[in-house]
């Protein structure tokens, strides 16, 4: 997959892509509102551990943002079997050096189309931390909505914090 908006790119990881990886994640800003699963301090065995994974997968769901040089983040899903069978949990996380000029923003939006039309999705949602207005600002700006608060939900970096979830559905997306 590759989807071209301005400079910018969400493209199929590489293995090339592991020094960049190593250096946007391994940044406690990032991490900060990420889950334990994206590990800090980043190493390289992390990279390693992460770029095989998305490399083996029989669904590929995982994608590395880039500019024209080098990955500089990324966005992915967990699609849910089971009970729980047509949702997913989509993520993502960007280099600090390149916050805040709007490219999350229009990420989300493709990659929820783009969801909704390659995979049996009903529900898309996402688990936001208490206090992380960007994430929520980008959520929000591609359609999602918040469904409810989970209460102390999750324990960062020793402290317990509140968990937003935010979704959209197949319907709000006429797809
Ligand atoms: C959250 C994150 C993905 C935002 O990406 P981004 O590309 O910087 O966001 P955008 O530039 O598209 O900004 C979208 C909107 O949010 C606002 N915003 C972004 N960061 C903000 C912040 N820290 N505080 C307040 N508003 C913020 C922007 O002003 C913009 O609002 P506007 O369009 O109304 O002007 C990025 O900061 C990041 O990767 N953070 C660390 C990892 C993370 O939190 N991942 C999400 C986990 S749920």
């Amino acid at each position: 997959m590759e989807f071209k908006f301005g400079q910018w790119l969400i493209r199929n990881y590489s293995y090339d892509d592991k020094l960049s990886l190593i250096k946007y994640a391994n940044d406690p800003e990032v991490a900060e509102n990420l889950l334990d699963s994206f590990p800090h301090p980043y190493t390289e065995s992390d990279a390693d551990y992460w770029l095989n994974f998305v490399h083996n997968q029989d669904i590929c769901t995982n994608f590395a943002l880039a500019d024209s040089v080098e990955l500089i983040g990324a966005i992915g899903l967990v699609l849910h079997k089971g009970q729980r069978y047509g949702t997913a949990n989509i993520g993502y996380w960007l280099g600090k050096p390149f916050w805040g000029k709007g490219i999350m923003s229009q990420a989300l939006k493709y990659m929820t189309t783009f969801a909704f039309e390659k995979y049996e999705l009903r529900k898309i949602y996402a688990e936001v931390f208490e206090g992380n207005i960007g994430s929520m600002r980008v959520l929000e700006k591609a359609g999602y909505t918040l469904e409810a608060t989970f209460k102390k939900h999750f324990i960062k970096f020793e402290k317990e914090i509140d968990c937003l979830i935010y979704s959209i559905f197949r319907e709000d997306m006429k797809v």
